[in-house]
């Protein structure tokens, strides 16, 4: 297969929803329909229970788990599928985030009987923001849910984004007939007989046909009717509109008895893109360039304490991608050689040869990378669109033991380039600040630095309500605003301009006050 066949032939995306709605129930059943596994409950939940919040073994089992499913990458009919897992927990949003700066399109999961819930709106507007092509799977027909026009309408309104369906529910709950594949024409019937098997599919191109009495008695009415109102509401489905994420095709089924998954994993391989072009701050960089180049979006400290190498996740956007051949690390200007790049499957990883775009690989790294890094095949590009979020919780971080300051540096900037959460230091005091988007990074921030780094921290509460980026052309106004606001000026690791909003308030006193100064609220601008 030549290299454009290769690219051609890839298909990396993402599963994103509100926790509960069937992500991983999902994520199995695809793979199970491409081979990659034999068995249901291969692929463990990523999610932390509720209770768990302080249990730190859930935190590190959490991190193992997330390694081995990083990447779920496998062959269905001729096409290249890789899954990107992310994690379910809301307090690691920002990882999540992260890795939809990696993929070219995504799933989004909604529990039919719960609809549109507050975790898929976020993932949402950050799809939209990055023009992300998405197809929604409306799951657990099996269960009394919505009916199936309110919740189309739900999705539009509250994820701003039009839909057209693809396939249409039989019913639901005790009575849940099957589906029809609008995009295929065809009938699936939902037997007790067939749940966790896949049945064949009926084909029935004319919705008319007294025929589908035959399979669905008193239900073929409501159909016909449904099918017809469908016709007129929506516009007829065109693949521009998706790959522009204009519309989002929906599929409706229950993953967990195995329907309506093959309608949607069909018409997902057709219509879906293929690797996409990235922006650098140079130029943009096509996945048709046989030069390699690829960036960091997500790195991953080892479990064992022995051994401190971690792995990053470099996401392919050019090139093959080549064991044991140099490549330059642009941020430090030095060429690295990888030995041991894996590939990651269910809950094997393996060493890899070659790898194209779309692809994600896993390289060792003994604390060379951060988040964002860009590694190519000598040409000095910096990829864009890998940002850090606001973040909306803070505490000030102290060092609890005096003979191991070096170590408590040491931990927090590893940390930090791992995304884990900020640092910011306030100028006018020195001091420590530590920004998260959830309040259980504290606590594993602790409790990494305290098993991986032997170094100990303690928090004090600090009141603040947002931390942003400032900057400005007029540079007397914001000499202006920093002289007044001393003691809410911090700087980021990079050494940019922070303002440390104490409340929503003076945030919207500050924006008004000096009009020449932008607040950024990721930190890419
Ligand atoms: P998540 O990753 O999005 O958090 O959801 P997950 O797949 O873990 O599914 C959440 C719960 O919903 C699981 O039940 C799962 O079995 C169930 N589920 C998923 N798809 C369907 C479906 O199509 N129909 C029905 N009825 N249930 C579905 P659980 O009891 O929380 O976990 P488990 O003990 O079954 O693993």
């Amino acid at each position: 297969m030549d290299y454009n066949q290769e690219v051609k032939r890839r298909r990396t995306f993402a599963i994103i929803s509100h926790p509960d709605a069937g992500k991983t129930t999902l994520t199995e059943k695809l793979l199970l329909f491409g081979g990659a596994i034999h068995v249901a409950g291969a692929v463990k939940s990523n999610k932390i229970k509720k209770t768990a919040t302080s249990d730190f073994m859930e935190i590190e089992k959490q991190r193992g788990i997330s390694v081995a499913t990083s990447v779920m990458g496998f062959d269905y009919k001729d096409i290249k599928i890789n899954i990107l897992d992310t994690p379910g927990h809301q307090d690691f949003a920002e990882d999540t985030f992260r890795t939809l700066t990696a993929v070219d399109s995504v799933i989004i999961v909604v529990d039919s009987a719960k609809g549109v819930e507050s975790q898929t709106r976020k993932l949402m507007d950050v799809c939209r923001m990055r023009n992300t092509p998405v197809m929604v799977f409306i799951n657990k027909l099996d269960r009394n849910g919505r009916d199936p026009f309110d919740l189309l309408d739900e999705i539009e309104v509250e994820l701003k984004i039009k839909v057209r369906p693809l396939s249409w529910p039989i019913s639901n709950g005790q009575t849940f007939q099957g589906v029809y594949n609008l995009f295929e024409k065809n009938l699936q019937l939902f037997t007790e007989v067939e749940k966790q098997t896949i049945g064949e599919s009926i084909e029935l191109h004319d919705i008319n046909s007294k025929e589908l009495e035959k399979y669905i008695d008193r239900y073929a009415e409501k159909l016909r009717e449904d099918l017809e109102m469908i016709e007129g509401i929506y516009p007829d489905f065109q693949v521009d509109d998706y790959l522009q994420a204009r519309v989002a095709p929906v599929f409706f089924g229950s993953a967990l008895n195995n329907f309506g998954i093959r309608e949607l994993l069909n018409c997902f391989i057709e219509i879906a893109p293929s690797p996409k072009s990235f922006t650098t701050i140079e130029r943009v960089i096509s996945p048709d360039e046989q030069k390699f180049s690829g960036f960091v979006f997500k790195i991953h400290a080892n479990m064992d304490p022995n051994h401190r190498d971690r792995i990053a996740f470099v996401r392919i956007v050019s090139g093959k991608f080549e064991r044991n051949t140099n490549y330059l690390h642009v941020r430090h200007g030095k060429q690295l050689k990888f030995s041991n790049p894996t590939s990651f499957m269910a809950d094997k990883k393996s060493v890899i040869d070659e790898a194209y775009p779309g692809d994600i690989v896993g390289l060792h790294d003994t604390g060379n990378f951060k988040i964002g890094d860009t590694l190519t095949g000598g040409e000095k590009i910096h990829f864009k669109g890998i940002p850090s979020f606001s973040p909306e919780l803070f505490r000030y971080v102290e060092n609890a033991d005096p003979m191991k300051y070096k170590q408590l540096a040491k931990g927090l900037d590893q940390l930090m380039d791992e995304g884990v959460a900020q640092l910011f230091i306030n100028k006018s005091s020195g001091r420590k600040i530590i920004g998260t988007v959830g309040a259980l990074q504290f606590e594993v921030i602790q409790y990494r630095l305290e098993h991986e780094y032997n170094a100990s921290c303690r928090y004090e509460p600090i009141q603040l309500y947002k931390a942003c980026w400032i900057q400005s052309t007029d540079k007397k106004e914001l000499d202006d605003f920093k002289r007044r606001k001393y003691q809410y000026i911090a700087e980021d690791k990079h050494g940019r301009d922070v303002f440390l909003a104490d409340s929503s308030y003076s945030l919207q006193m500050a924006q008004e006050k000096f009009p020449n100064i932008k607040f950024f609220f990721t930190s890419e601008f």
